[in-house]
């Protein structure tokens, strides 16, 4: 009999229509317990709050899949998953527009100081209209510099030219099919009114917008990231918003979540999210979806299109 194990209540449409004959246990899980219940499982669907790495890998010789029900994948030791046969799949595409959409609302946001302004309204102390009354940043027309240009980069920058803003980006591949123009890292941060991180969290881009980075931003710049925590420099971070260094920032992720420090959840500076990219009910219903398919195809000894080691199987 096949067993997999799902870390997390899936949308419960999606799930009715895996195999009947597939022994499942579905409950929100620890990594502990995760892998308690994966050492004799065919096929694990694990959050990004798992960390699956050699030691687990070792526990749970019987695995073949590994779905992660999200498109990044550095809670995975692909390396190790890879010397073991153990193919990782995630959800690409079904969730590009809703991430753009929110990467979005949190750069209006952030540049219109729209929490800033509920607040008020819901102190019940708004005295009405005022000239000086909290401005913001002009969006139309800015720059805006997109970090790590796939597919939601790409879809982050589409959505700009509504704004009428020139983008630019910063990859390691330069991409002939746009107009965007590439920079250096340094060259787009200088550059930019908007900075919106979309990279992948790599030993490469860990810590990337670190105190050096945030110091040559203008001082009137939004920070918006809806990637991964560490990507930033949290500590860093902290100290640009406070002495105004950057005007604000705009975050769904953090360096160590859920853990979130108090400076950021306290300054009016920062708009938060708790990593909301993927929350649609669009979204989550097709990563299930996808996460399901990978998970068939997987344990039945095929590759699925949607495996990011896909080169050990070839
Ligand atoms: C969410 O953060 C994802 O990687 O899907
Ligand atoms: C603002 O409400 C305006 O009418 O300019």
């Amino acid at each position: 009999m096949v067993k997999v194990v799902i870390g997390a209540q899936l949308p419960a449409e999606v799930r009715a229509s895996w195999p009947k004959a597939w022994e499942i246990v579905e409950q929100r899980l620890t990594t502990p317990e995760l892998e308690e219940q994966c050492r004799d499982a065919d096929a694990v669907v694990c959050l990004l709050s798992h960390r699956i790495d050699s030691a687990f890998l070792d526990a749970c010789q019987r695995l073949r899949v590994v779905a992660n029900y999200a498109v990044g994948y550095n809670n995975i030791d692909l390396d190790a998953a890879s010397t073991r046969d153990v193919k990782v799949c995630n959800t690409p595409d079904v969730l590009t527009d809703a991430t753009a959409d929110l990467a979005w609302t949190l750069l209006l946001s952030a540049a219109r100081r729209v929490t800033e302004g509920q607040n008020l309204m819901r102190s019940g102390s708004w005295a009405g209209w005022q000239p000086d009354q909290l401005l913001g940043q002009r969006v139309t027309g800015a720059n805006l510099g997109v970090i790590g240009w796939g597919r939601i980069g790409k879809a982050m920058a589409k959505r700009a030219e509504g704004f009428g803003m020139q983008v630019a980006y910063c990859s390691p591949r330069h991409d002939p099919s746009t107009d965007a123009r590439q920079m250096p890292l340094r060259k787009l941060l200088e550059w930019a009114d908007f900075v919106s991180i979309h990279c992948p969290l790599t030993e490469a881009t860990k810590g990337m917008i670190d105190a050096s980075a945030l110091a040559v931003m203008k001082s009137t710049a939004v920070l918006i990231n809806t990637s991964r925590g560490p990507v930033i420099d949290e500590t860093a971070l902290i100290d640009a918003i406070e002495s105004r260094r950057i005007f604000a920032a705009g975050m769904d992720v953090y360096e160590h979540e859920p853990k979130v420090p108090t400076v950021l959840l306290n300054s009016p500076h920062v708009v938060l999210l708790p990593h909301l990219g993927s929350a649609t009910f669009n979204a989550r219903r097709e990563m299930a979806r996808l996460c399901g398919e990978a998970v068939r195809v997987g344990i039945n000894g095929k590759v699925p299109d949607n495996c990011v080691n896909a080169e050990v199987f070839q």
